[in-house]
């Protein structure tokens, strides 16, 4: 038993699969350094603690009391996603102040709160009256949250709000992006995105330390760029998945049974495994235009349609009827699948994805080539990152979609030259990414780190 074994770690993950995902992972990670775990979680989308039974749940209820969660109302599935996180985040200010002073107040000695950046200040002014430790998490790459750090910049500088005319220019900044790689999005509400990212660059700055699901060997530039700007110790232990003790525990069901046995009838890096995450939708006519793509590029190809991708669809009615029966067991639509597990198959040639975080790095630790459709925020930047800095992946514009374009990538994708250049690349990274958690790696080394800092408390 190590010394930590009895000082409880609290923390509070955002309720979206790309915040949920590391969070948990974070939360075996300090767990199998003989920390107890106590995770408070939103009443909204909440996790089922029996795939959890390390970690103590509990949860953190609405502010709306005896009535309806105010999230899971109609006008709340309508709303754009920065009101949206609005509307979470003063869901749960309060009563996240009370489930954290309920959960100090408990007994065992509490040495910190790891909360999601996203949250920020409201866990900072919790977390100072009742006296713990704060740390954060921040669930983005290194590179996309020093450009939210430099949106004051940015908007001095005329480069935001973004204007149509000035897409394609360099930002010398922050080389390097151009301006179309900015992290933002479209919403209705421009000067709440700007407050959302203002309070969480400054709930991670008034932080006792950020940890980060990167690694130096990824980001060195971006991290030394983080430290220069802010003085609060840093902590790159990732790829988070890959500690040891997370890769044991992946549970199947039957679907991914059949999603594997499909995959392993496909020859070697021919399958193209479409995925825009959690988050992104897109429009129907968009929907349209890669399916034929799709079908047209006569590669086998797996595609998580998530319920709720097609705007204002339920699943796959927009599809011409035959057009699934058509396809036969060239290409499967699924509405999720085991993502690690799927590029992790031999088969997988490529990933066409929306560039979110945790796509972008599990699919670096398969060493699989990425097609890149950002559709917002820090999507934007990664998307530049993989293409021009790490050179694993090529661009497929968002605003340039139509079938033959889709047809031309993903063939080119999982065929041509250029794909065993990029593969190359990959493979390489892929390597980096292995070694940063060896005995001596870099991430390694900041885990212990990062456990004395906790302990030093
Ligand atoms: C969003 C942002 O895009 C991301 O950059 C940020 O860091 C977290 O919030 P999301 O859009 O959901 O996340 O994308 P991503 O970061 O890629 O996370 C999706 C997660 O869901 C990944 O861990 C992926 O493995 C998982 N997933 C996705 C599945 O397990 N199955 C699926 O079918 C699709």
């Amino acid at each position: 038993m190590e010394a930590s074994k009895r000082r409880k770690v609290i923390m509070y993950p955002l309720p979206f699969p790309g915040h949920l995902n590391p969070m948990i992972q974070l939360a075996r990670i300090f767990h199998h350094r003989g920390f107890s775990v106590t995770i408070l979680h939103t009443s909204f989308n909440y996790p089922d603690p029996s795939h959890h039974p390390l970690f103590t749940f509990r949860t953190v209820p609405h502010n709306n009391e005896g009535g309806e969660d105010p999230l899971t109302q109609p006008e709340a599935s309508s709303m754009d996603l920065v009101v949206f996180i609005r509307l979470l985040r003063q869901t749960y200010a309060e009563t996240f102040r009370q489930s954290l002073a309920a959960e100090v107040g408990g007994g065992e000695a509490v040495c910190c709160l790891v909360s999601d950046a996203l949250w920020a200040r409201g866990t900072e002014v919790a977390a100072e009256e009742v006296g713990v430790r704060r740390l954060v998490l921040i669930t983005s790459g290194a590179a996309s949250f020093c450009a939210f750090a430099a949106y004051p910049l940015l908007r001095d500088k005329g480069y935001i709000p973004i204007q149509d005319s000035r897409l394609d220019e360099p930002v010398t900044e922050l080389s390097p992006l151009k301006v179309k790689d900015l992290p933002v999005m479209e919403t209705n509400e421009p000067e709440e995105l700007y407050r959302i990212v203002k309070d969480m660059v400054k709930g991670a700055e008034s932080s006792l330390g950020v940890i980060w699901n990167t690694f130096e060997d990824l980001e060195r530039l971006s991290l030394m760029d983080f430290s220069s700007k802010f003085h609060v110790p840093i902590f790159p232990i990732g790829p988070f998945h890959k500690h040891s003790y997370n890769l044991q525990l992946t549970t199947k069901n039957t679907e991914d049974h059949v999603i594997t046995d499909w995959l392993d009838k496909q020859d070697p890096q021919s399958v193209v495994y479409v995925s825009f995450g959690s988050l992104a939708d897109i429009e129907e006519k968009e929907f349209l235009e890669i399916a034929w793509g799709l079908r047209n590029s006569e590669r086998p190809f797996l595609w998580v349609v998530r319920p709720g991708l097609v705007r204002g669809a339920e699943w796959l009615e927009a599809l011409p009827s035959g057009f699934v029966e058509n396809i036969g067991q060239k290409g499967k639509f699924v509405k999720w699948v085991n993502q690690l597990e799927v590029l992790a198959h031999s088969a997988v040639g490529a990933f066409w994805t929306h560039c979110g975080w945790n796509s972008t790095l599990e699919s670096i630790c398969e060493g699989v080539p990425m097609i890149c459709t950002p559709c917002f925020t820090d999507q934007r930047v990664n998307a530049r990152y993989i293409i021009d800095v790490w050179r694993i992946g090529i661009e497929l514009e968002r605003s340039k979609i139509n079938m033959r374009e889709v047809e031309k990538v993903v063939v080119s994708s999982v065929l041509v030259e250029e794909g065993d250049r990029i593969r190359e690349m990959c493979l390489k990274l892929k390597e980096r990414a292995r070694v940063c958690l060896d005995k001596d790696g870099s991430s390694s080394k900041n885990l212990d780190k990062l456990v004395s800092h906790v302990l030093s408390f």
